[in-house]
């Protein structure tokens, strides 16, 4: 198995080289401003003023911090401590989950498995499928022994607060209501678990490289420790931890759908030399079949479509060789005019 940063890092005290990022590429040391940070949304408003905000967010940064979300503060906290301490576990307990084949359902992985992947990044993962709960959870870790029960309520909580946003946004687009449901929701959630080990020096390396998300919707708990930062003109803006929020970001798949209406921004993730940072990720997924393309209501000749119609499964090869070659994935489902 390749090695778990999780297990290993605590003694390191260099970064191993292939973790070192090319200079262009390193977070540097410059201090990015948390004064200037993204939306902050209160679920618990008028529905067309609510429609208005999100609408706004996702169009100017692709990202909102949500709060009153209705997810109560002791599942929000119960999911990030069993979450830490699956990363706690001796590794003899983690490898079985291990593996290089993507199609495996839950799955650990570490920066350090993809041959092609020419650095690493500061980073192990746990992911794996949750809708239906039934048909998933078998396949859950089963130690820590809450594990099971606690994502279990976790991911049905945060499944239904991602289709009500999902219901916001459908009404903000104009779409016929129920445009989301179906292929493009119904088929999958995806739970992935980042662990970010503290490193020796964080300026040489990144958790996660700039990135879209590919899938629907991202609904993330980033618990209380910052890394996360998101592009905004040309800017890297820190997303500062709040209480309890959720960070939610639009994805790939909807700035299609919304033909570049709303924005799916890039983001990465710093780490920091003294504290681990845990942060979970719930992705809304659409099945592998279904066809992408912008809704036809969104389209006219005055406003032609920008993108071409794939199918998911397409879009997601082509979407790994890209981001790990520093590519724009959306690239090459652009139609040029
Ligand atoms: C991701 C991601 C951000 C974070 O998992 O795609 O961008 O702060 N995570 O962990
Ligand atoms: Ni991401």
């Amino acid at each position: 198995m390749a090695q778990l940063l999780s297990n290993t890092c605590s003694i390191q005290s260099v970064v191993p080289e292939s973790y070192i990022m090319p200079p262009e590429r390193r977070p540097g040391q410059h201090v990015v401003p948390s004064c200037n940070t993204i939306p902050v949304i209160d679920l618990d408003g008028n529905r067309n003023e609510l429609i208005q905000e999100i609408m706004k967010a996702s169009q100017e940064y692709g990202f909102f911090q949500l709060i009153n979300h209705g997810v109560s503060e002791e599942l929000m906290k119960d999911v990030m401590v069993v979450a830490k301490e699956f990363f706690d576990l001796p590794v003899e307990e983690k490898e079985r989950f291990y593996s290089e084949d993507p199609n495996q359902t839950c799955r650990l992985k570490t920066s350090a498995d993809f041959a092609k992947e020419k650095v690493h990044f500061w980073r192990d993962n746990l992911r794996h499928p949750c809708h239906p709960l039934e048909e998933n959870l078998q396949q859950w870790p089963e130690n820590p022994a809450r594990y099971r029960e606690v994502f279990g309520s976790y991911s049905v909580e945060v499944r239904n607060l991602g289709l009500q946003i999902l219901d916001l946004i459908c009404e903000g687009l104009g779409l016929e209501p129920g445009y989301f449901e179906g292929g493009l929701t119904q088929s999958q959630m995806m739970i992935s678990i980042n662990h970010y080990p503290p490193c020796p020096d964080p300026t040489l390396v990144l958790g996660l490289p700039k990135h879209g998300d590919p899938y629907t919707l991202t609904l993330l708990n980033q618990g209380d420790v910052p890394g996360l930062q998101v592009l905004k003109d040309e800017q890297w803006v820190a997303v500062k931890p709040l209480p309890n929020a959720f960070v939610v970001n639009i994805n790939h798949m909807l700035q299609i759908i919304s033909n570049g209406k709303l924005k799916s921004a890039d983001h990465r993730v710093v780490v920091s030399s003294n504290v681990a940072r845990t942060t979970i990720a719930s992705f809304i997924h659409p099945s592998k079949d279904v066809l992408i393309e912008p809704a036809k209501s969104l389209v006219s000749e005055a406003n032609p479509p920008l993108y071409k119609c794939f199918t998911f499964e397409d879009f997601i090869r082509t979407y790994i060789i890209d981001t790990h070659e520093g590519k724009d994935p959306l690239e090459c489902l652009m139609i040029r005019s």
